[in-house]
């Protein structure tokens, strides 16, 4: 028989939020997690292979990790000292959370992304969340401020999840110095698809804290590689106290160091993401009853009020996985779309096309 106390506790976890995983479907055009769908397979293929070739699983994964951390610094323009990785950069959030967040309090944006919500809530951290700005989803500054001051941690992710925008630059950079007592974390997992990256200002404020990954731009998400940029006593604590010695396993780092010295094709296929996703924006936009936003990530997140069960309804028909957000805040009958090739695009426009002219 299980303890009192133990069933008690077992019982308030099991009532937490989970995270929603999209489904597995067969057959399906996969348009729900963001993931780089423009990368052409083999290309990753021939990399992996190659990981594969050169791995020998015997040896835990010292010098892949140091080629790694090499690779990395090159790539950012950033000392290694700077930076900590880890199995994604979910992993880091909890990590974080469940150290340095201990007895904090958190302030976020509303809506973002669920998942740092849901890590607050299991490590019992009080969050207070700030609406954005109802016209074009922007920073409401002063509101924002006031409570921000008052907490230990902010929460900023840009371009942020599900809005897809990226917070304006200088009023970015103005949090980061204003709340100097706070620490200020930025989830840039979508940054090589938007306008800026505040990685480089890790040398100049100790209080910021920016969270990257290799599951997006770089097509990775299978691999599970994340990392954080930061000062270098936190950075050094997370690689050392914080962090398990071999957070990565051999054939994910093999994988990633030769993604990221391959980066100009992945680049290339970040320039066509951009252009779909602005195409993308331009066809929901004439569609009569949905409301897209503009996006500086790889997805548009768009509102479709009383059409929201039809579309649903009429894309699981056709075989399309979107990310159903619903209602929330004030947004009515959500959707996010992954921007995919040219031709995915194309088919999941015609799909929503077929269905509204049934619905109508
Ligand atoms: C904003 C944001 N941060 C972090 C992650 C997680 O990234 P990773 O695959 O590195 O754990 C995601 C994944 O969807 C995300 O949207």
């Amino acid at each position: 028989m299980t303890s009192e106390w133990l069933s008690k506790r077992l019982l308030e976890l099991s009532r937490l939020d989970v995270y929603i995983k999209p489904p597995i479907h067969d057959r399906v055009i996969k348009m729900d997690a963001n993931e780089n769908l423009a990368l052409a397979p083999q290309f990753l293929n021939d990399i992996v292979s190659k990981a594969v070739s050169a791995s020998d699983l015997r040896f835990y994964p010292a010098e892949e990790l140091e080629r790694f951390y090499e690779q990395l610094s090159q790539y950012l323009n950033v000392n290694r000292k700077h930076i900590a990785v880890s199995s994604g950069s979910d992993q880091i959030i909890e990590s974080l959370l469940s150290t340095i967040g201990k007895r904090t309090n958190v302030t976020i944006f509303e809506p973002t992304f669920s998942y740092f919500i849901n890590r607050c809530k299991l490590h019992g951290i009080p969050i207070e969340s700030i609406p954005l700005n109802e016209t074009d989803n922007s920073i409401p500054y002063s509101r924002f401020m006031n409570s921000a001051k008052k907490s230990n941690i902010v929460y900023i992710c840009s371009p942020n999840n599900p809005t897809g925008n990226q917070f304006d630059r200088e009023t970015m950079l103005d949090i980061v110095e204003s709340l100097n007592d706070q620490l200020i974390i930025i989830d840039e997992a979508y940054v090589e698809f938007g306008k800026y990256s505040l990685s480089q200002f890790v040398t100049k404020y100790d209080n910021l804290v920016v969270l990257r990954t290799m599951s997006k731009a770089f097509g990775l998400a299978g691999a599970r590689i994340g990392y954080l940029i930061s000062q270098e006593n936190l950075a050094e604590i997370f690689r050392t106290q914080i962090q398990s010695p071999y957070p990565i396993n051999s054939l994910s780092l093999a994988v990633a160091t030769s993604a990221l010295s391959s980066y100009q094709y992945f680049f290339d296929t970040i320039q066509l993401i951009r252009q779909q996703r602005d195409k993308l924006f331009l066809s929901l936009s004439k569609i009569q009853g949905i409301k897209p936003f503009r996006s500086d990530a790889n997805f548009v997140f768009f509102e479709s009020f009383d059409l929201y069960d039809s579309i649903q309804e009429g894309l699981s028909h056709e075989l399309i996985s979107i990310k159903a957000l619903g209602d929330f805040c004030r947004y009515r009958g959500c959707f996010r779309v992954t921007v995919g090739t040219e031709e995915m695009n194309d088919r999941f426009i015609g799909s929503i096309g077929n269905i509204l002219s049934k619905d109508g």
